[in-house]
């Protein structure tokens, strides 16, 4: 699989909007963990890493911000800016967000459970790993 914009469903209610994802019609993997980032400084980046095994679906839920993907080779750069799609970063891609809005919050969900020995924080190192496939 590669990374790839999921579209979610969107419930148009005059009371208020509602999207949601399950697995496993919105999403490929099972959910494990569920983080978010917010309160990011103007300028700051988050997230120049890969993970060895782990997969990851990431969402604006509020403001926007850029997920820029490595393959290894080439970067492809997303900009997530609504609460009703993200991105599905497979493991074993190198990827970093950075451009946040004002009150941004990006939630990210996980199907492994935290485990610092997932993650390649070095982008040498990284790039070799992914190119030996
Ligand atoms: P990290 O994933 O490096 O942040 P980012 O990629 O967004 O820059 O995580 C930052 C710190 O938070 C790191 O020391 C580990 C800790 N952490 C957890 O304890 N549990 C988690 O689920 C996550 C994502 C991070």
């Amino acid at each position: 699989m590669i990374p790839k914009i999921i579209e979610l469903p969107k419930i148009y209610d005059k009371r208020g909007n509602l999207s949601f994802f399950q697995y496993p019609s919105n999403l490929p993997f099972e959910i494990e963990r569920t983080y978010w980032v917010y309160d990011v400084p103007g300028g700051e980046k988050r997230g120049s890493h890969a993970f060895k095994e782990q997969q990851e679906f990431i969402i604006a839920l509020s403001g926007s911000f850029d997920v820029i993907i490595h393959d290894g080779k080439e970067e492809k750069s997303f900009s997530l800016n609504r609460s009703y799609y993200g991105l599905y970063v497979p493991k074993m891609y190198w990827r970093r967000l950075e451009n946040f809005s004002t009150n941004s919050l990006a939630l990210i969900v996980s199907d492994k459970p935290y485990n610092e020995n997932d993650y390649i924080r070095d982008f040498e190192e990284f790039k070799t790993l992914a190119n030996e496939k």
